[in-house]
């Protein structure tokens, strides 16, 4: 097996860190894979990279890994801006290229939501469609995830990417009907359900690891 997955969100702080390592800290630990984490795009302070790189078990160079990062905490195409930079998106394809071989499963973490937008032109939906891998979504459970899921949904089925499965994952502590929020969405969505994640007081991927199924 040797497989990539593209995992975007809908929305930035949804959980898409802790769960791209819970699925790298799933793979390596309950089914002995070669497993790596890459986030192309980096802006502000988050340590993204670093909880990635703990998680994952082969090494590879960061520039690899992470060739974009920037300190403001502003959206892509306007941080980049903001240093002088453009993001070219064939350059991650490039990095990526130099490292997907390494490891049985690559995951991909992507920028905020599914089209934030990485410069003038292009979203991280063309870099998902740029990269060609199927799409793991994760739905940050808390009021107004249906429309943000829906409509990401949509924008994947769009770019006729695959969608691998959905994850999710309750961000609100005891968040309302939070049972009856997850059946409506098993109910408008056919696609695997890779995993109900509750609030965590700690979270951390290693955690999950008995909570998460593989994406086949
Ligand atoms: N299930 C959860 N329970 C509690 N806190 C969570 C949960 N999922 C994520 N978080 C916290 O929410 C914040 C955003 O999560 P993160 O994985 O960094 O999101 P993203 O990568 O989408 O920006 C982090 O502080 C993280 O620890
Ligand atoms: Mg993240």
């Amino acid at each position: 097996m040797r497989q990539a997955y593209f995992l975007t969100g809908t929305d930035l702080e949804v959980g898409k860190s802790l769960i791209a390592t819970g699925l790298l800290y799933t793979a390596s630990q309950s089914w002995d894979l070669k497993v790596l984490g890459l986030k192309p795009v980096v802006v502000g302070s988050g340590n993204d990279m670093e909880e990635l790189i703990a998680a994952s078990n082969v090494e590879a160079p960061r520039r690899y890994l992470n060739p974009y990062h920037f300190t403001e905490p502003v959206a892509p195409n306007i941080a980049a801006k903001g240093a002088g930079q453009v993001i070219d998106l064939n350059h991650i394809q490039y990095c990526f290229d130099e490292v997907r071989t390494r490891a049985d499963l690559v995951i991909v973490e992507g920028i905020g939501g599914f089209c934030a937008p990485l410069n003038d032109t292009q979203t991280g939906a063309d870099l998902a469609e740029l990269l060609g891998l199927p799409v793991i979504v994760v739905v940050g459970l808390r009021q107004g995830c249906l429309s943000h899921t829906l409509l990401t949904v949509e924008a994947i089925e769009a770019r006729n990417l695959p969608i691998a499965g959905w994850v999710a994952n309750e961000m609100e502590r005891d968040m309302m009907c939070v049972s009856e929020t997850v059946g409506t969405l098993k109910d408008y969505l056919d696609i695997p359900l890779l995993g109900f994640i509750r609030y965590q007081d700690h979270p951390h991927g290693q955690a999950l690891v008995k909570q998460l199924a593989m994406p086949d």
